[in-house]
């Protein structure tokens, strides 16, 4: 599973962020209603392409990339294409794009190789097919180099890179220098990924980024105050958006088993165990990652029972604490607490699991407030597979 929480771009703020690093691209303007789309027309001349912005791939093929010669038909087509629901993303708002002429189509990407602890560079001199149909069907066409992080990509290695890709001879010093700066993007913004698909050479003979794929590592947000605004908070999780609002650590899953835990190692082996006893228990899934933390007041479990019981898909929750500088018994009264402020509003069973400094206590005063949703397990495995089997229920 993915644990680094990234922000994804669009493909206009992709587009905006390769500019500001010299990354060739042609114009744009974004469009929310068809009058936009003609005026942004008009305004860039000749031949446009009109482009769904929703962060989801194969835009294209699902009728949300449209070639428009004048501006009448970059109105139509920004009419066909608003509120297209492409694989589930409905369209808001469309990118109205200068037309390149197309002589080749290319692949490139750089992207964090978490299995290898580096940095990962795909590149291929063939566009125009899917990549992953690429890697499949025609892995010696994609070049994977292996990107050193304390090094990055200099313009030796980024035509080692071009090479490796079998860009021809007379390509490779142009599609270098491209690359290059597209890693500028990627170190400089704390990216994640960097994809362009296609990267094209146009008619004229230049390279161009066509379309860009950009995910941000939201823990280094904190470097760059201006990647707040690129965040679309109303097309987040309503839930994670919920989670964030009250500070919590909180990443949506699929499956049906709530996970509350103190500290990020414990909550991250909760999801192992609860996804193994969910494999007897009908294939039932962890349906969250969410660390409360060190403090767990009532009001942070109350919040984050809160941001968990909101979730439809969740049929049961395993809180599963281990008492250190906030003791077992402040974790139990927090628990009855967040249950009373909660109200009608907690409505699935909890099975909890309490270890470590103070547990006597923190039983007791489970066991005393004899709640009707909640179950205690003794140890960790008991307590997975209990929640597991209440979610199955
Ligand atoms: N500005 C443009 N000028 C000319 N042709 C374009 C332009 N933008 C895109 N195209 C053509 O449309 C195709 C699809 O565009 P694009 O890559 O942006 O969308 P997509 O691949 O369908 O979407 P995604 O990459 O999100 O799956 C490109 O491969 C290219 O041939
Ligand atoms: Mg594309």
């Amino acid at each position: 599973m993915d644990w680094v929480i990234t922000v994804d771009l669009y493909e206009y703020q992709a587009r905006d962020m390769f500019e500001s690093y010299g990354v060739p691209v042609l114009a744009g303007i974004i469009a929310d209603t068809p009058a936009e789309a003609r005026a942004a027309a008009e305004k860039l001349g000749g031949v446009v392409v009109v482009k769904a912005q929703v962060k989801i791939g194969g835009r294209g093929k699902a009728g949300g990339v449209k070639v428009a010669k004048n501006p009448d038909e970059a109105e139509a087509a920004a009419k066909a294409i608003l509120g297209l629901d492409i694989k589930g993303h409905v369209v808001k708002r469309v990118m109205v794009a200068a037309g390149a002429r197309i002589a080749q189509e290319f692949y490139f990407s750089v992207l964090l190789d978490r299995a290898n602890r580096s940095y990962l560079s795909l590149t291929s001199y063939e566009g125009g097919m899917e990549i992953e149909q690429l890697a499949v069907e025609r892995p010696d066409a994609l070049a994977r180099i292996e990107v050193n992080p304390i090094k990055g990509i200099d313009v030796a290695k980024a035509k080692e890179i071009a090479v490796a890709a079998k860009f021809p001879a007379e390509l490779v010093d142009k599609v270098a220098a491209v690359i290059v700066k597209l890693y500028d993007v990627y170190t400089g913004e704390d990216a994640t990924l960097v994809e362009v698909n296609p990267l094209v050479l146009t008619e004229e003979g230049d390279i161009v980024a066509l379309d860009g794929k950009v995910s941000l590592d939201e823990n280094a947000a904190f470097r760059h105050p201006n990647h707040d605004a690129l965040e679309d908070k109303a097309a987040a999780d309503p839930l994670e958006a919920k989670a964030k609002a009250s500070d919590l650590n909180y990443v949506k899953l699929d499956g049906q088993v709530g996970i509350i835990g103190n500290g990020a190692g414990l909550v991250m082996s909760t999801l192992d165990v609860v996804a193994y006893a969910g494999e007897k228990h009908g294939g039932v899934k962890p349906a969250n990652f969410l660390d409360i933390g060190g403090g767990a007041s009532a009001e942070v479990m109350a919040a984050g029972l809160d941001v968990i019981l909101g979730d439809p898909q969740v049929k049961s929750v395993f809180v599963n604490v281990f008492g250190g500088i906030t003791a077992c018994d402040a974790v139990a009264n927090g628990i009855v607490k967040a249950l009373e402020m909660l109200g009608s509003a907690a409505s699935k069973p909890l099975v909890v699991r309490l270890d470590g400094n103070n547990v006597d206590e923190g039983r007791r005063i489970l066991n005393d407030a004899n709640h009707p949703l909640v179950t205690l397990a003794s140890g960790m495995d008991e307590g997975a597979d209990k929640a597991a089997e209440l979610a199955n229920a």
